[in-house]
């Protein structure tokens, strides 16, 4: 955490503390702590069941933590706000709206002042413009994810928590979304806590790696990406990145 290094450090974006979460005996968090710098990109990783859906939901303020605190700049997260939209496991659109009224729905809502102009600019970044007038059943899963996504970046928000957006996709076309995202926010600078199984993802598109214990979770490891922007499909194949997933995964199965 910079904010405590001194009167001119600048406040992490997003920081969590020592966050706790049960569902009645169901211990599922127990104690995380994160943070997050502006516009960076925050993998999290962990087995399944041990409580990264959770935790997004507790980013998002879908729901209220048991202890602990979770803090974006100097506010404290009390509730929902489309500053911190999730993309929910499984993502899905308006099934009654074509595309267009899909990305138009964010914009409309909160009064910007072109919703049209708005869904033009995103069914450009997600190459969907000929889809427009489409009914998301229409789409494929990659379409729709891409779609998903662009429609909670419609207002611009500070901090997107996307829970394993990609999961359901191929493997090719997985590849596809990584580039895809990571030329989107190169555009969009946006912190983001991305929660994936895919170790691949997580290195691809993470500037760091927070890695979750079984439940009860709390965060076992902390791995800085050492890859840049430049991260393409070809750093699979590069020697650092073989090395790092391996250690990764060891870590990951081991958790
Ligand atoms: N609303 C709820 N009520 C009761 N138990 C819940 C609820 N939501 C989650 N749980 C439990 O909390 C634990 C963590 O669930 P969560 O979905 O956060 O895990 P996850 O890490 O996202 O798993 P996966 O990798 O399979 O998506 C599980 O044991 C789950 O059954
Ligand atoms: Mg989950």
């Amino acid at each position: 955490m910079t904010a405590a290094a001194g009167a001119h450090a600048i406040p992490d974006v997003l920081a969590v503390r020592d966050l706790k979460k049960s569902y009645g005996d169901v211990h599922v968090l127990d104690g995380i702590d994160l943070d997050v710098a502006p516009d960076e990109v925050l993998a999290v990783l962990g087995p399944s069941g041990c409580g990264k859906s959770t935790l997004l939901r507790l980013l998002a303020g879908l729901e209220p933590v048991d202890a602990g605190e979770i803090r974006i700049g100097d506010e404290e997260v009390g509730g929902p706000s489309p500053d911190r939209p999730m993309v929910a496991q499984g993502a899905t659109l308006f099934p009654w709206l074509s595309l267009r009224g899909n990305l138009e729905w964010g914009p409309r809502a909160t009064g910007h002042a072109d919703p049209a102009a708005a869904a033009d600019e995103l069914l450009e970044a997600t190459a969907l413009t000929g889809f427009a007038d489409v009914r998301p059943g229409q789409l494929s899963g990659g379409m729709r994810q891409r779609a998903a996504i662009a429609q909670v970046l419609a207002n611009r928000p500070p901090v997107l928590l996307l829970d394993e957006p990609f999961g359901a996709l191929d493997a090719q076309t997985r590849l596809r979304m990584h580039e895809w995202l990571r030329g989107l926010l190169a555009e969009r600078p946006t912190t983001v806590v991305l929660v994936t199984h895919d170790v691949d993802e997580a290195l691809l598109l993470g500037d760091r790696l927070a890695l979750l214990s079984a439940r009860p979770s709390h965060v076992v490891e902390r791995i800085d990406v050492p890859f840049g922007a430049e991260r393409a499909r070809s750093t699979l194949s590069d020697p650092g990145f073989v090395a790092l997933k391996a250690r990764v995964l060891d870590l990951v199965l081991s958790a």
